[in-house]
This record gives C-alpha cells, sequence and structure tokens, in this order.
C-alpha cells in the first residue's frame, strides 16, 4: 500500500475520551492507561479483521503477538494490559479519518481487542489500522451494512468452512482474497483440536515443534492453536479484505462434542467448552454480545442487509439435545420469530451441518447421520413448515462442495421444493480432493442434491432483488504448495420467489 500517511500522524494522536475506549474485557474502564512504548516490536503478526457489519459500524479485532508460536499461549506478550489504538478512515491513505480510539488489550484475554465502531455512515466501504507501542498494523478494509429501509442493489459474499491448516495450503483463501466481496461466512472448524504430527501434517514445506503434538485441551493450546492457524498469510488477507461474519462447528471444541465418547464427564467438559469458547473469542471479530460466560457463550444473532436479506447465523452445537432438538428451544423461537416477521427478499441462514435429508443407503432402506438435521427431523420440519421466502441455507461441516434443494416431502421428488442449501467445501480439510469420490455417488443418488464435488475451496455468492448466483470455487490441490489456480466447479442462479437451484 502507497501513501501511508507518516508513523507521526499517527503517533501524534491527542488523547482519547474514555467513551472511546472499547474493552475487550468487559470489565470496567482503566482510568489510567497502560504501558505503551515498551510493547514488543512487531506485535501483528496475527493480523487484523472486522466482523458483523451494522448499518452505523462493525466491530474491529486484533490480537498482540509478536511471538504467535510461544508454547504458554501467550504470544510473546509479557503479561499485563497494553493500550492499542485504532482509526478508521475512508480512504485507504488514511487521509479522510472519521474515528479514532483505544482498547485495552489484556492478557486475560490474549491481549485481543474487539472495538466496535459506530456513527459511521450506511453502505460504505472503510479502512482500519491499529497501533501499539511503535508499531502500526496492516490496513483492513471492511465495510457497513446498508440502511435498514433501504432496497440495496447487491449483496456479494464468500462462504468458507474446515481449514485444516495441517492439511494443506490455505490456497482458497489466496483466491478469495482477491475476490470482490461484502462479506465472508465462516461456518465452523476454524481450527481442530486434533494432535498435529507426521501422520496428518501433509502441507508441505513446514516444520512442526512437538508441542502442536498433542490434543489441545487446555486455554494455553487453545491459543496456540488459534495463533498456528492464524499464521497463515492468506488467511489474514481474507480477514483485511471483508468483515466476516463468523460461527463455529464442533472442532472448535472437540469433534461431535463427543466427550460421552471419551469417557470425559461433564463437568470436565463443561471446563474444556470454557477455555475453548474463550479462545474462540479472543480470535474472532465478535461483538461483546458474545463474551463468553464459562461454557456458554451467544453466536447465534440476527444481521440485516437493508431489504435485500436477513442474515440469521445459527449456533447448532451449543445447545444440542440428543435425538431432542439441533438449536435448543430458545434459539429455534428466535429464529422462527425472526423468519415470520422478516420482510426481506432473501431469508439466509449461515450454520454448520447440512439440513438436507442425505440418505446414505443406496438400497430401498435409509440410513441417516445423527449429526447433521437429519438426526433432528421434526425441528427441520418445523423450520421448513415456516415456508420462508427465498430461504437459502449456507452449511459446512463435510468437506465437499454439494447444492441442493430443500423439500417439503424429501422423499416425493415432485413435492413442492422450499429452499435451497449451498454446501461449501472446506478451505483445508481432507487435504487434495478430487472432483469425484467414494461418496459421489451416494450423495447423487437424493434426487434433490443437484451437485457434488470432492476439492477444496469456497463458495462465491451474489444476491440481487431478481436472483442469487451461487458459484462453486476450486483448486485441484494444496499439499504440495499453494500455487494451485482457482476454477468454478459449477454455477447455479436461484430466482427470487422460485426456490431451488438453476444450473448454468
Ligand atoms: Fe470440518
Amino acid at each position: 500500500m502507497t501513501g501511508l500517511p507518516s508513523r507521526r500522524t499517527f503517533l501524534g494522536l491527542a488523547g482519547v475520551s474514555a467513551a472511546a475506549i472499547a474493552l475487550g474485557t468487559g470489565a470496567p474502564a482503566h482510568a489510567s492507561t497502560p504501558g505503551g512504548e515498551d510493547v514488543p516490536a512487531d506485535p501483528f503478526k496475527l493480523g487484523v479483521a472486522s466482523g458483523d457489519p451494522e448499518p452505523d459500524g462493525f466491530v474491529l479485532w486484533t490480537r498482540l503477538a509478536p511471538e504467535p508460536l510461544a508454547a504458554d499461549g501467550h504470544g510473546g506478550m509479557p503479561r499485563r494490559p497494553f493500550d492499542v489504538h485504532y482509526e478508521v478512515a475512508e480512504d485507504p491513505q488514511f487521509s479522510r479519518v472519521v474515528r479514532r480510539g483505544h482498547a485495552v488489550a489484556s492478557p486475560d484475554l490474549a491481549h485481543s481487542v474487539h472495538p466496535e465502531v459506530n456513527g459511521l455512515r450506511p453502505g460504505r466501504e472503510y479502512f482500519y489500522r491499529f497501533r501499539a507501542g511503535r508499531s502500526i498494523s496492516p490496513v483492513g478494509r471492511t465495510r457497513t451494512a446498508p440502511a435498514r429501509d433501504d432496497q440495496a442493489p447487491s449483496l456479494s459474499f464468500a462462504v468458507a468452512s474446515c481449514q485444516a491448516w495441517y492439511h494443506g495450503h490455505f490456497t482458497a483463501y489466496r483466491h478469495m482474497a482477491a475476490e470482490d466481496i461484502d462479506l465472508v461466512f465462516f461456518v465452523g472448524d476454524y481450527i481442530y483440536e486434533y494432535a498435529i504430527n507426521s501422520v496428518n501434517l501433509w502441507r508441505e514445506g513446514v516444520q512442526l515443534d512437538k508441542v502442536h503434538d498433542a490434543e489441545v485441551r487446555t486455554l494455553e493450546q487453545y491459543r496456540l492453536r488459534y495463533a498456528l492457524f492464524k499464521s497463515d498469510p492468506h488467511l489474514q488477507a481474507v480477514h483485511a479484505r471483508a468483515p466476516w461474519v463468523s460461527t463455529w462447528d464442533d472442532h472448535e471444541v472437540q469433534n461431535n462434542y463427543d466427550h460421552a465418547g471419551q469417557g470425559v464427564t461433564p463437568e470436565d467438559f463443561d471446563r474444556r467448552r470454557a477455555v475453548a469458547y474463550r479462545a474462540y473469542y479472543e480470535n474472532m471479530p465478535l461483538r461483546r454480545t458474545s463474551l463468553p460466560h464459562g461454557p456458554d457463550m451467544t453466536l447465534y444473532r440476527r444481521l440485516h442487509w437493508g431489504r435485500l436479506a436477513d442474515i440469521n447465523v445459527l449456533d447448532t452445537r451449543q445447545y444440542r439435545v440428543p435425538e431432542k432438538s439441533i438449536l435448543g428451544a430458545r434459539q429455534e423461537k428466535w429464529l422462527h420469530n425472526g423468519l415470520r416477521s422478516s420482510s426481506a427478499t432473501w431469508n439466509v441462514l449461515a450454520q454448520q451441518v447440512v439440513m438436507a435429508q442425505i440418505d446414505r443407503d443406496t438400497g430401498p432402506g435409509q440410513t441417516f447421520s445423527d449429526d447433521q438435521w437429519d438426526g433432528f427431523r421434526a425441528e427441520r420440519e418445523r423450520l421448513l413448515a415456516l415456508r420462508t421466502p427465498n430461504l437459502v441455507v449456507l452449511t459446512g461441516d463435510i468437506h465437499r462442495h454439494v447444492a441442493a434443494e430443500l423439500k417439503a416431502d424429501f422423499n416425493d421428488p415432485a413435492s413442492a421444493t422450499i429452499g435451497t442449501e449451498l454446501v461449501a467445501g472446506s478451505i483445508g480439510s481432507d487435504g487434495d480432493g478430487a472432483p469425484r469420490d467414494a461418496y459421489t455417488d451416494l450423495w447423487l443418488s437424493n434426487p434433490h442434491v443437484k451437485f457434488y464435488d470432492g476439492r477444496r475451496g469456497y463458495l462465491l455468492g451474489r444476491m440481487t432483488p431478481e436472483r442469487l448466483t451461487s458459484e462453486y470455487k476450486v483448486v485441484d490441490y494444496i499439499r504440495r504448495d499453494d500455487r494451485a489456480p482457482v476454477a468454478t466447479a459449477a454455477r447455479f442462479v436461484t430466482t427470487a420467489g422460485r426456490p431451488g437451484l438453476e444450473a448454468l
């Protein structure tokens, strides 16, 4: 980036008011400002991020870590608070700065900050950066949502999930960072908790310390795991490119939350969940409404893109009751109320696991996965019975690109199509893939499944009042290096008022 103002401009900031202090900790504001000049050099190695745009603002994020892979999870930071200053401008040169403030990076939250910026203009692009001590961060680009009553002309977005860093390079992010997108939806498995060793380290050209060869269970280990994954430059580039709307799946804590299968007591699992949730918050551009309280953290929420789209971000992990509920009663009620009262053209669910029925028995019988919406069929029926106009479900979890139609009766192909499900394949998980794999025929034997591809990649979507265009982006390999070109494996159109998929 050229034409950045001199360091003097930024360092010359006048004192900021107490009201401008946004703490990531939720603790009362400190009257005194913590140390400044003694911040270790180069503390922005984990990059910058923004998230959850509203018409008047967004949340910013960074985490100070001059040595991201320090084994104690503290990123090389002294264990005391530090001031982090930020500024928001209308241009990448920061000649038109519209907001300045500061936040306290506390060791309690791994020296992360989550300042929320408001009072900005709707539907606009902004640029931001941080300063700590004498170091200035890379510049991030973000935007505000359109005004609530605005018939916004378009929403362009990418959907990503499942980034097993050790399975290969984040080539998909390298290409995503070059896309013209308003938002990134991340729908789960930002980290994986597994031990990393010679068995699963398929990302060629890296050497890892033994400290990573252990299943992640403690706060220190989760923090270190986020730092390892976030050290990827392409992931950092996508965070700096557009605001993210993030939700988790299981691996941010543990595979399928299967503590019983590992002989772990509910109390011990609660303790693990508490540290995992805390590390998740520390590392994501989330608003303070998502501050964790022990093993509880509110992640489901709703965003609006003018009158074009309502976006419901779901948490299908935290409130599960096996065989009974995938959302939990409170979240289900909140979701149904929101969908019933929506007047948006498109109604988006950004969520984790496949909603379409997938019969895994190619013979006359039917077999379903209990970990997906198939394990909660009554709840799915209640949701689809709302007949929400222009329902679009964005999904991750399976490490495969899938496009499916949501049916009034999945066992009757002639029944009404009620919505559209777009499943974004993984960024990294499962390493090199192939267009066809061992599950292709099984998935495509479900008549409402219209597309399946086993390669790594992401989904690119563009909504207008008339239609949703979705493109399935793929790369042919990720293990060797990050140089595979990107291709479009399939393109679909969903016309407003006509749910389902038309291949282009
Ligand atoms: Fe995954």
